[in-house]
């Protein structure tokens, strides 16, 4: 437990592993922590995204790796080679996940599957693997992303709401059985985020009826988001565990909104 505690965000010396970090939520959490010192593996099933992003960094601050979080031997192969790398892990910030709009009548059997595959256990086999260094280490912070639509419902959200409500659980029972190492886990609820995820998946109907509930009345940007996370990966964030921050504009904090008398 550290004595004094420095408002200075410093990342040197740390090992951030960032999963689903060649787009969106991840890229930008990956740029915030190596702007701050970390060095980090940027891995991501889109190759050339991860490289791309690592490039900006150096060889000798951060590596790009090819992994499929759906895949538990990948995801062991993607811990050893952060380990041979840079022979720790300290931060994994877990942003690796797909999205789905379907309704839960038309939910197809394989529609669900590749969710829960993706988002959900992908989420179980990167933290674990991230969290069986970290237990050695006696230190770690473990992020993960949830969503708004893991804490309310919504219209065509069935099977991503479940995986991202398993991931809810997941995090507290991480956050329980891992205090006794020094190590947190947290997870973020993002609402509306301006990623390529969101590009695909939201059309000018659902971004209408989507920001009539946000009181900021906007979405939000991959930086506003990342730096969530950032606060949640460092040092200082040592006594915040088992957490759901809500990154949502005041989505999950609203109910009836007379808009006018904002204006
Ligand atoms: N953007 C939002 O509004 C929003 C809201 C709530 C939660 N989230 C969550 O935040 C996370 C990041 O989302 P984003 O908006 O940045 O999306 P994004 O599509 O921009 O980035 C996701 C990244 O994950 C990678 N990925 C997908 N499946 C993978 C797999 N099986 N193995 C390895 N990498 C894989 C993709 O290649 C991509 O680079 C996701 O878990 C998403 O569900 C996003």
């Amino acid at each position: 437990m550290p004595e004094h505690i420095s408002a200075q965000l410093d990342f040197s010396g740390r090992v951030a592993l960032v999963t689903g970090g060649a787009s969106g939520i991840g890229r930008a959490v990956a740029t915030q922590l190596a702007g701050l010192g970390a060095r980090l593996v940027i891995a991501d099933r889109n190759t050339k995204g991860a490289e791309a992003v690592a490039r900006k960094f150096g060889a000798e601050q951060a590596v790009a790796l090819t992994v499929d979080v759906a895949d538990p031997d990948s995801v062991t192969a993607m811990t050893d080679a952060v380990m041979d790398k840079f022979g720790r892990l300290d931060i994994l910030v877990h942003c690796a996940g797909v999205g789905i709009e379907r309704g839960f009548l038309e939910t197809t059997p394989e529609e669900w599957q590749r969710l829960i595959d993706i988002d959900l256990s992908g989420t179980f086999y990167c933290a674990q693997a991230a969290a069986r260094q970290m237990v050695q280490q006696g230190y770690g912070r473990i992020v993960t992303l949830s969503s708004t639509a893991g804490l309310r419902g919504g219209t065509g959200r069935a099977a991503y709401g479940a995986a991202k409500a398993g991931v809810v659980g997941l995090t507290k029972v991480m956050a329980v059985e891992l205090a006794p190492y020094g190590i947190t886990a947290n997870a973020l609820a993002p609402g509306a985020i301006e990623t390529e995820l969101v590009a695909r998946m939201h059309s000018d109907e659902t971004r209408r009826v989507y920001r009539a509930g946000i009181p900021m009345d906007r979405y939000g940007t991959p930086d506003e988001t990342a730096f969530t996370a950032v606060f949640l990966a460092s040092e200082q964030a040592g006594y915040v565990t088992g957490h759901v921050l809500g990154v949502d504009g005041g989505f999950l904090a609203a109910g009836v909104m007379h808009r006018q008398q904002n204006q």
